[in-house]
């Protein structure tokens, strides 16, 4: 059995996503947790053989778009079951997607709801834009490990009676909540009730997709029922993902951001362990980064760039690297440089300055307790950002970093291609743009590699190519040497 425990992260982005509150009384025999419908979810590193999959990410006609979900390499009908979902709604998204906003975003981020020998919980987490806003949607895929097949939330439940008494519940819960939820509009089937988990007391917690159940004002609406009024609706499923849920062992909450701030600013700033080992100003470097990993194809990465003796700079996405803690220390111990992508790669410039912070301060503060120190660079998904991101970044220690040659790789599944792009626009001082996530371009590496340091190129982390110079907090860095108008 795998040791499960909680990670701070992981723990507080429950928190706040927790939304809106349930009103429910408090029982009489157990203490009632601040937030009821609050999930605490798993640390998914616990899980054997689990990886993040990129279905998409990037930018695609107009549209920006990441598509993850988790595989889990000994339950491939899960797999299949989370990857028929994502593809699902990316299609719609694709061809129906709020065609008249200047740059719609389609948005994946997952968490697990319970893990354990017999049971996992993988919740998604979909937002896509729309002419009326921000909304999102969620759905929880639960796997039997022990009869191996990927089920439904419903089938948490006994049956359909089942179902119908706790639509019942649920609707009586929700007419107290006030003018902003809507208790008519809920029905007992199954597509209403696809997202169900327990909070650590054991719960029921079911939650709606935006605009289900209320008003888009309203986001996240969710009931907790509680363990005894649920426990007879339950499904032999159902009774060992509670328990399942009730078992895993939680640790302290850092609840607000201070907190979180505080946790990361005790370690000192992340560098290349050969960090000043090259003079750039004497040679020709070239600083390859990649972007959205930690991913299934990032260890076969870091082996071609062992075998080079070559140094990169990894961009990973919060979310994955909880997922991969194994793969971000490797990157450490073999000279790399970790920097911050972003906790699930939303694009900053259309979020409020505390969504900004919080994408960020999530994705420095898993990273920082994975290695021990706190990541000075980051990189704003799609390359976008601006003064506000650009200040955020710098009240958090951070300089951005965008880059000067692109392989345009992720449009390409020929490693061929990308490799004679990427050495032909290479140049001394570039800040090249590449993604581990993407398998073309790990293909490519042992050929870039290669061509380029036979035409006499050091490979080396993008602070090393400023030298002794530090780079700044919130200076936007395109190339070695160059900053850009935007500084402040
Ligand atoms: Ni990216």
């Amino acid at each position: 059995m795998p040791n499960l425990r909680f990670i701070g992260g992981i723990a507080w982005m429950a928190v706040t996503i927790a939304g809106c509150g349930a009103a429910t009384p408090p029982s009489a025999q157990t203490p009632m947790p601040s937030e009821p419908t609050l999930i605490n979810y798993v640390d998914p590193s616990v899980v054997q053989g689990l990886n993040t999959r990129t279905l998409f990410s990037g930018e695609t006609g107009n549209r920006h778009v990441h598509a993850v979900y988790p595989a889990v390499a000994d339950a491939p009908r899960l797999t299949e079951k989370l990857h028929g979902i994502v593809s699902e709604e990316l299609d719609r998204f694709t061809r129906h997607g709020a065609p008249a906003l200047p740059k719609p975003e389609f948005n994946v981020d997952w968490q697990l709801a319970a893990a354990s020998p017999e049971v996992l919980g993988v919740r998604l987490r979909i937002g896509r834009s729309m002419e009326s806003g921000w909304n999102e949607s969620r759905t929880t895929v639960w796997y039997d490990r022990t009869k191996r097949r990927a089920l439904d939330s419903a089938d948490l439940l006994t049956g359909r009676p089942a179902l119908v008494t706790l639509a019942g519940v649920v609707r009586g819960e929700l007419a107290l909540r006030g003018p902003l939820v809507t208790p008519n509009a809920l029905r007992p089937d199954r597509e209403m009730f696809d997202s169900l988990g327990f909070n650590p007391r054991g719960d029921l917690v079911v939650e709606f997709d935006d605009e289900q159940v209320g008003l888009g004002v309203a986001g996240r609406v969710a009931v907790a029922v509680p363990s005894a009024t649920a426990a007879p609706l339950l499904s032999e499923l159902g009774l060992r993902a509670q328990r399942a849920a009730v078992r895993a062992k939680r640790v302290p909450v850092p609840t607000s951001q201070e907190e979180i701030e505080a946790a990361s600013t005790d370690k000192p700033p992340a560098r290349s362990s050969k960090a000043g080992s090259v003079d750039c100003a004497k040679l020709r470097c070239v600083a390859l980064t990649y972007d959205d990993g930690p991913g299934p194809e990032t260890s076969r990465l870091l082996d071609t760039l062992r075998a080079h003796g070559a140094r990169a700079t990894f961009f990973s996405i919060g979310s994955n690297a909880s997922a991969r803690p194994d793969l971000l220390r490797r990157m450490r111990d073999e000279g790399h440089l970790v920097a911050n992508h972003t906790w699930s790669h939303r694009d900053l410039t259309m979020l409020p300055s505390s969504k900004i912070a919080d994408q960020l301060t999530r994705a420095q503060h898993t990273i920082a307790q994975t290695l021990g120190q706190v990541p000075a660079l980051m990189r704003p998904p799609y390359g976008d950002s601006d003064i506000q991101v650009a200040a955020i970044a710098g009240r958090l220690n951070m300089a951005v970093v965008r880059w000067n040659v692109d392989s345009e790789d992720r449009q390409d599944a020929d490693p061929q291609a990308i490799a004679d792009r990427t050495v032909t626009r290479a140049e001394p001082g570039a800040i090249v743009l590449l993604h581990d996530s993407h398998p073309a371009t790990v293909d490519a590496a042992p050929e870039i590699l290669r061509r380029l340091s036979a035409a006499g190129y050091t490979f080396v982390t993008v602070p090393e190519l400023y030298g002794s110079g530090e780079m700044v907090p919130g200076r936007i860095y395109e190339s070695g040497g160059v900053s850009t108008a935007l500084d402040r």
